[in-house]
């Protein structure tokens, strides 16, 4: 929709631009041929002039005529009818005297043999403000309109031309093959961002995978308590023996099984210090975030859970909202994870009914969020253990996310807590303080 409006948006401007240079040029046009025709007008009429001059009694009509064709007749006068040079005779025709002789001219014959009045839409020859030959329709309303006095003294006479655009000489083509142009150019640019989109999505859904596997690590670390109770018990049992030989004075067999012990702790040992190697160094890298940022960034990797769960995302994070010194990608995971389960939450919910809203405040302590979702909220057990490693109440989940997001919150200095909101769903307050840096 939005590459179809800036695809019309093109045309019509490339479109107006071009119809509006073919217009100037048709009217630069027209007036070239309106000075034209004043020119080849105010020579013929000086020619009558001329003729009036020289014309004897003795000429030849059949000479003139077939020279000058807009000459009808002419006669000798008498004193009394010489009083006006120039007398209108009905049907475009006058005739023009002299104090001896009166020309009757046809403007119909003279119009005619003139090229560019085919160009107008109007030509009118006026005299003493009324028209003495007017072709063509009515030009009041027409687009251009041109005036002009011719200098001829016995038949001064105003030029009046009016012409309308010519719409069928448009650059029609050129204007089909712009808008083709600009449909590709449209299409190819929207198939740039599409994939330039995608690429970053690409991207930053491999780093963010990479650093999920990174801190799961210190959840399943957890998991590894588990793996400590077998040397654990195996420890204590050889002790035990240890114990009850040293009793029964058997001191020869005692040194092995402080041995295997001793074996037995080194490993524990072992195992901690490379847990504790990969896990407890990572170091915070401080950086001054804006939070609507990174929930932009939340929200755009997760783009196809949002899209296919029909997901409304509603952001009130307030535009005032300061910037935190905080560890960006642990705030992105942590709001990724509370989103990614309310997306789940409402996975069952018909079209249209599934939202995630943000909102925050800001006070002198520090940056309080909220994340709330219209799902079901959560369970009693869920409320007293989510944050706990390995609880699920789904049946493909791990239960790490959200004590991964604990942990996480909690060594940036920051509190979380979880409640459900009645006629809603789960809602997750999260505090950040501004001076975490310094604690
Ligand atoms: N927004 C929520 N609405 C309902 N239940 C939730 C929500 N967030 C978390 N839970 C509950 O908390 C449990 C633990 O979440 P989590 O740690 O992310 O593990 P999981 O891998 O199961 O999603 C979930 O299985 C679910 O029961
Ligand atoms: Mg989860």
């Amino acid at each position: 929709m939005l590459r179809l409006c800036i695809w019309l948006v093109l045309c019509l401007l490339s479109g107006g631009a071009l119809i509006f240079h073919a217009l100037q040029q048709q009217h630069e046009q027209l007036s070239i041929d309106f000075r034209i025709l004043h020119r080849e007008i105010t020579v013929k009429l000086s020619q009558h002039e001329t003729i009036l001059a020289l014309l004897s009694i003795n000429s030849d009509p059949a000479a003139i005529q077939q020279q000058f064709p807009q000459i009808l007749t002419w006669k000798p006068l008498t004193r009394t009818e010489a009083e006006h040079a120039l007398l209108p005779a009905g049907q475009a025709t006058y005739w023009l005297r002299s104090q001896h002789v009166g020309l009757l001219i046809d403007l119909n014959k003279l119009l005619l043999e003139l090229p560019q009045i085919q160009n107008f839409h109007h030509v009118s020859l006026n005299w003493q403000n009324t028209p003495l030959i007017e072709l063509g329709g009515a030009w009041q309303t027409d687009y251009w309109q041109w005036h002009k006095k011719l200098t001829n003294t016995l038949q001064p006479f105003e030029l009046v031309a009016s012409g309308i655009p010519n719409w069928t000489r448009l650059p029609w083509l050129l204007l089909l093959l712009s808008a083709l142009t600009w449909a590709v150019i449209v299409y190819f640019v929207s198939q740039y961002h599409l994939h330039k989109r995608q690429r970053n999505i690409a991207v930053l859904r491999e780093h963010f995978a990479e650093l999920t596997r990174l801190n799961a690590m210190g959840e399943i670390t957890t998991g590894i308590v588990h793996e400590l109770n077998q040397p654990l018990t195996a420890i204590l049992s050889y002790n035990q023996a240890a114990l009850r030989l040293l009793d029964q004075q058997q001191l020869d067999q005692i040194p092995a099984l402080l041995d295997a012990a001793v074996i037995q702790i080194k490993r524990i040992s072992s195992l901690l210090l490379q847990f504790r190697q990969k896990l407890a160094h990572q170091p915070i890298e401080w950086q001054t975030v804006n939070l609507t940022k990174i929930w932009q960034r939340v929200t755009l990797l997760l783009e196809n859970e949002i899209h296919n769960g029909k997901v409304k995302i509603i952001n009130r994070l307030p535009e005032t909202l300061p910037n935190l010194l905080t560890e960006p990608v642990w705030i992105e995971q942590i709001l990724h994870n509370i989103v990614i389960n309310a997306i789940q939450a409402q996975q069952h919910h018909l079209a249209g009914y599934s939202w995630v809203a943000i909102d925050a405040t800001a006070s002198e302590q520090g940056i309080t969020l909220r994340i709330t979702d219209g799902g079901p909220g959560l369970s009693e057990q869920a409320l007293q253990q989510v944050f706990m490693p390995f609880f699920t109440t789904r049946s493909e989940g791990l239960g790490l996310g959200m004590a991964l997001t604990e942990t996480l919150v909690q060594r940036l200095y920051g509190s979380i807590k979880v409640e459900n909101i009645a006629g809603q769903g789960a809602c997750f307050t999260l505090f950040f303080p501004f001076n975490a840096q310094r604690a």
